[in-house]
């Protein structure tokens, strides 16, 4: 891959469901290491490109890239399917998402969770994937938390277990749709903490947040999206500093009251 390739690109994305129309033709691209934010009212279409990022929706119109590879479709408009399995496969193991709802499973200890994905989709090898599933929980700070189950972890403890879970896949970019907002604010910051050590570390990350704080501190890119179309993006000191449209300047002071 060529340095400039972006890991994902974006390209006049439409999507509807139904006659909802919710994507009206967005185009973003996450060069690789880049922490791209998606911020915009409640139902202006954050989750679904997100979703439609990693194929986990369908779109009717427009181009989605993975390192330069075109998604492959069949057929057109509401009719469009992406038309080569092992491709979608291999995009949607390459981006972990991280829920709001952390999605662990309840009936796995952590490391059981962490470990099921690299072993059952990836197939691969049970020790070295053990190993790293023990680093990467070390890394976010719940090592000691290896053999138990969901329910007797916080949510912050649980989220973090999600994003090792994510990182376990060792993926191109990890996409996060809201990872902080069922979280108590003090719970909240260590999952903050993790996420902004991984934007250190140089990884690729597409975030769809509500906590302007960590858009702001973490972003290479902002994107602020109205109604399914981007109204106003850049980066996040002018974006935040001197946002332009009327609707940010009101979806930002907003934000801030509350
Ligand atoms: N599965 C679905 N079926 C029908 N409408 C949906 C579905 N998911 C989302 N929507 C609608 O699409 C719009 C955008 O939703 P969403 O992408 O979840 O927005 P956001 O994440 O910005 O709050 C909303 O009007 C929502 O009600
Ligand atoms: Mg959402």
């Amino acid at each position: 891959m060529a340095p400039e390739t972006p890991v994902i690109q974006i390209n006049d994305l439409h999507k509807a469901y139904g006659a909802l129309e919710v994507l009206k033709g967005v185009s973003l691209s996450a060069p690789k290491g880049n922490v791209i934010s998606l911020i915009g009212s409640s139902g202006s279409g954050k989750s679904t490109l997100l979703r439609c990022c990693n194929l986990l929706e369908d779109s009717q119109q427009g181009e989605i890239l993975f390192k330069g590879e075109p998604v492959r479709w069949k057929g057109t408009g509401h009719g469009r399917r992406p038309s080569d399995p092992k491709q979608v496969l291999r995009i949607r193991t390459n981006l972990s998402m991280v829920f709001q709802q952390f999605n662990l499973w309840s009936h796995m200890t952590i490391l059981q969770n962490v470990m099921e994905a690299p072993l059952t989709v990836l197939g691969r090898d049970r020790a070295e994937v053990e190993e790293a599933a023990r680093g990467y929980l070390e890394k976010v700070g719940i090592g000691d938390k290896c053999d138990v189950y969901p329910a007797q972890l916080s949510g912050g403890q649980q989220q973090r277990a999600a994003i090792a879970r994510g990182l376990c896949m060792e993926p191109e970019a990890l996409l996060f749709d809201e990872p902080t907002s069922a979280l108590d604010p003090e719970l909240e910051q260590e999952v903050v903490r993790v996420i902004k050590d991984l934007a250190t570390e140089g990884r690729t990350m597409l975030i769809v947040t509500h906590d302007m704080k960590l858009a702001a501190d973490v972003s290479d890119h902002v994107i602020f999206l109205h109604q399914g179309l981007i109204e106003e993006q850049g980066a996040p000191d002018i974006l935040f500093g001197a946002p332009k449209s009327e609707r940010l300047r009101g979806f930002l002071s907003a934000t801030h009251a509350t």
